[in-house]
């Protein structure tokens, strides 16, 4: 292998109290590549990024950033290393103008001799030009960051990222409060930052949004890893299976057609649901 991983971890761990939100994860995220950390409510998904973003402590296992262990305090000392978070909810301040948002506090300044004042007109270029890059046509940076769609204003976020300098930029769940045609702008997003050549950590419950634009795939289920695929080591169907873990599929078809031993309406949907589940794990010659 040539290509160097950005970001390594090893039997990873994290337990609040008895509660075991993580075990055994081991993984590689590489740089020019997403990896999207997929699993339903209660995973461990937020768990593994906010240990990677340095807002928690992992209990056990190690973390290496390009090839260095490391144990973060801190946000700020994986932000040190180039680690970016875009957290949903927090991405943005929407009654802050675009440019204001782009900079939050970094913004460049003008200077004679004692007195200092945000330099405006710099400030405003760079946003528009850096938005531009990813594909972002923003006519007024002046609007305010609350007039944008769902989807611009992840881009706002993901743009900041990358131009402060980030080299792995982590999305918690950045499409699942958005539309269908927001959130195929979003995941643009994605591949324009994978394009430039960033690391892009995608968490998603949803497979259709992840199996377009993810090269790896980390499937997380309570907790535990349930494997770690680069794409061409794993089919859609297969994806949403592991997701959704095939043994719980199989037994709540049961489940179903028991319930509907003396209920006709409800024998059809336990009919047509055990035909989905066939159909997800594939026909019987498939597995050779
Ligand atoms: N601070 C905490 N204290 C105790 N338990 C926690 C804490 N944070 C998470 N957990 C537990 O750890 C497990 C994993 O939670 P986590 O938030 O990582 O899941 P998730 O995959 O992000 O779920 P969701 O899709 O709902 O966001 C859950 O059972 C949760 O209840
Ligand atoms: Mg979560």
């Amino acid at each position: 292998m040539t290509e160097s991983s950005l970001l390594e971890m090893e039997n990873l761990g994290k337990f609040y109290g008895n509660v075991i939100a993580l075990k055994g994860v081991t993984t590689s995220v590489y740089a020019g590549q997403v990896t999207c950390v997929l699993g339903d409510n209660g995973a461990g998904k937020s768990t593994f990024i906010k240990i990677i973003a340095g807002a928690h402590q992992q209990s056990e296992g190690t973390l290496r950033v390009e090839g260095k262990e490391v144990m973060f305090e801190s946000p700020r000392d994986a932000l040190a290393l180039g680690i970016a978070t875009v957290y949903q909810d927090l991405a943005v301040v929407p009654l802050m103008s675009v440019w204001r948002n782009f900079f939050l506090g970094a913004e460049p300044l003008k200077r004679i001799g004692p007195l200092k004042w945000i330099d405006k007109a710099k400030a405003s270029r760079i946003a528009r030009d850096e938005m531009g890059k990813m594909g972002i046509d923003i006519r007024d940076t002046e609007q305010s960051v609350g007039t944008l769609s769902g989807g611009e204003r992840q881009s706002v976020a993901i743009a900041r990222a990358a131009y402060f300098g980030a080299k792995l930029l982590i999305l918690d769940e950045p499409t699942s409060a958005l539309g269908v045609k927001q959130s195929g702008v979003v995941l643009k997003y994605i591949l324009e930052a994978r394009n430039r050549g960033l690391g892009v950590i995608f968490i998603t419950h949803n497979p259709n949004h992840a199996w377009p634009v993810g090269d790896r795939f980390l499937i997380l289920n309570r907790g535990l890893s349930m494997g770690n695929f680069a794409k061409d080591e794993i089919t859609r169907d297969e994806l949403i299976m592991m997701m959704a873990g095939g043994a719980e599929l199989e037994e709540l078809t049961r489940e179903l057609e028991a319930a509907a031993a003396g209920d006709e309406s409800l024998k059809q949907v336990a009919e047509e649901f055990a035909h989905e589940v066939e159909a997800l794990e594939g026909p019987p010659e498939d597995d050779d």
